[in-house]
């Protein structure tokens, strides 16, 4: 069984979806590591904020994609936390519009090392630190641990010049499936999130701009974008032990968003 208080490790903590997150854990009363790659005020800001409420938080710088960086960043987290039980992969960049025959193998190469190495590299870790725990015996409650990846509609839903992004989302798909297979007589529960549009710094051209947001709202059968907060509420569930018999799931939270495929024609 995962204690209330199981420390927990969320990538891309400073901003968007993964600071949402790592607040939400550190609300219900989770040591949380966080990590931030550009901005360290703003992690430094996110920590800050859950020990204001009475928690307990670290930032730590990390490139997700550098194998060194990462072993390090458990390293510094063990030692102040102890075993990290709860993993949220939420670092990573968005598409960068660009088409196949232009597309330099840096930028194809700079997508999958956050999207999709990151997640390889912090499982790969994350696992490696559980490995002394065996799984509880019994049927409920078993696990040791849980991870949840941050995916995207994209995983499944093609779009010309997001061919970096879709391909690193399609990957971390299988990643978590495969995973979840491997580790489930292990008792490490691994699933997905897949959201649609939510209003993050990903999406800052349609924050800035209200007919840009209206535009693309307009295109979501619910009516509107999702908001970071509901992404953290669904992914504290999947990492709580009331989600104990799910693994291996993606779940997709976009308003309808992705059913709208194939729709007009
Ligand atoms: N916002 C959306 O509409 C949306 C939709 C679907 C999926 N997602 C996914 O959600 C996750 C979080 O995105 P967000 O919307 O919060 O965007 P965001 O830009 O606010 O956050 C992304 C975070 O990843 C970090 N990051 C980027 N490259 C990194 C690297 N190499 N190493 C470490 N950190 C790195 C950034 O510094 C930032 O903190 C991403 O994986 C994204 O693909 C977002």
């Amino acid at each position: 069984m995962i204690a209330d208080n199981a420390p927990a490790l969320v990538t891309g903590g400073e901003s968007g979806i993964g600071r949402a997150c790592a607040l939400a854990l550190g609300k219900a009363g989770h040591p949380v590591v966080l990590t931030y790659y550009a901005d360290a005020a703003a992690g430094a800001a996110v920590a800050g904020e859950i020990e204001a409420g009475g928690g307990r938080a670290l930032a730590f710088r990390c490139d997700v994609g550098d194998e060194r960086l990462v072993d390090l960043l458990f390293a510094q987290a063990e030692s102040r936390f102890g075993l990290m039980r709860l993993l949220v992969n939420s670092a990573g960049l968005n598409m960068s519009g660009t088409a196949l025959e232009d597309m330099a193998l840096a930028q194809f190469d700079r997508v999958l090392r956050a999207d999709l190495y990151g997640p390889f590299l912090t499982c790969r870790r994350f696992v490696r630190g559980l490995a002394g725990i065996a799984a509880a015996p019994g049927r409920t409650a078993r696990g040791i641990g849980r991870v949840v990846n941050i995916s995207s509609i994209h995983e499944r839903a093609p779009r010309p010049g997001g061919l970096d992004y879709d391909a690193a989302k399609g990957g971390l798909a299988q990643l978590t499936t495969t995973l979840a297979l491997e580790l489930a007589p292990r008792g490490i529960a691994v699933n997905a999130v897949a959201p649609g549009m939510i209003l993050t710094p990903m999406n800052q051209s349609a924050l800035d701009h209200p007919d840009e947001l209206k535009a693309k709202e307009a295109a979501i059968p619910w009516g509107r974008a999702g908001r970071p907060e509901e992404v953290a509420d669904l992914v504290l569930f999947l990492l709580s032990d009331r989600a104990d018999y799910i693994t291996g799931s993606t779940v997709t939270i976009d308003g309808a968003l992705s059913l709208t495929v194939a729709q007009g024609a």
